[in-house]
């Protein structure tokens, strides 16, 4: 998956995130590149991903997560670096949202979570971490306590800001498993960084 999901307000208003889809249509082209049949789930991309991977365009979580639901049953791994907002609110308004309202808000699906817990034997299930953290140790606290919680195999943690991950050509990321142990560490542009995730990738699915 890439890009960012957008929660609708009202018919003109969402929540949403500065994701561009850049790193996850880096992983995609890489993965085509090797020879894979690549599946994207694309929210809102800023970018294009090549024709050599089949593009899923979706708006919502919600509209991710039933397209991701529908493709992973079939795939030897998914990586999930979109990213997904936790809620979204209760009620879509038909008109625009007068200033004096404010709605209550309601939990997305957890989509790594549950594609984790449903996995086959043998799938490989990647999660990313956005984090803003600035110390490296509080950082890779958050990274181990993340794939804990979210049961993914292999986790790619990266630092976010105003100037780092979200939109950026390039990108820093720690790759930890599941018991929190660093995999390794890769810098440089996201297509860079792509590939050495999927060596990973690709040593664990042998
Ligand atoms: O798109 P770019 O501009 O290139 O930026 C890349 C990136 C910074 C967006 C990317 O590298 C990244 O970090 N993606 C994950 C962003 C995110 O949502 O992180 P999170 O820590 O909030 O979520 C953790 C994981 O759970 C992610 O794999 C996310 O896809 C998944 N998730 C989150 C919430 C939810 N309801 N369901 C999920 O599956």
């Amino acid at each position: 998956t890439a890009g960012g999901t957008r929660e609708a307000l009202d018919p003109v208003r969402y929540l949403g995130n500065r994701s561009s889809g850049k790193q996850g249509i880096a992983l995609a082209t890489a993965a085509a590149k090797r020879g894979a049949d690549v599946t994207l789930v694309g929210a809102n991309l800023e970018a294009e991903a090549p024709s050599s991977v089949r593009v899923l365009h979706v708006g919502s979580t919600l509209e991710l997560a039933s397209a991701v639901q529908d493709v992973a049953p079939g795939v030897d791994a998914v990586i999930m670096a979109a990213a997904v907002a936790d809620y979204r609110p209760e009620f879509v308004a038909d008109s625009k949202i007068k200033k004096e309202v404010a709605g209550d808000r309601v939990r997305n699906p957890d989509i790594l979570a549950r594609l984790a817990e449903t996995r086959r034997p043998g799938q490989l299930i990647v999660g990313f971490a956005a984090e803003t953290e600035p110390d490296r140790d509080a950082l890779l606290a958050l990274g181990r306590a993340k794939i804990a919680r979210k049961g993914s195999d292999l986790l790619v943690l990266n630092r976010v800001g105003w100037r780092e991950g979200f939109g950026t050509d390039d990108n820093s990321i720690v790759l930890l498993d599941r018991l929190g142990d660093i995999v390794m560490e890769a810098s440089g542009s996201k297509q860079t960084v792509a590939d050495r995730i999927l060596d990973a990738v690709v040593a664990r699915l042998a």
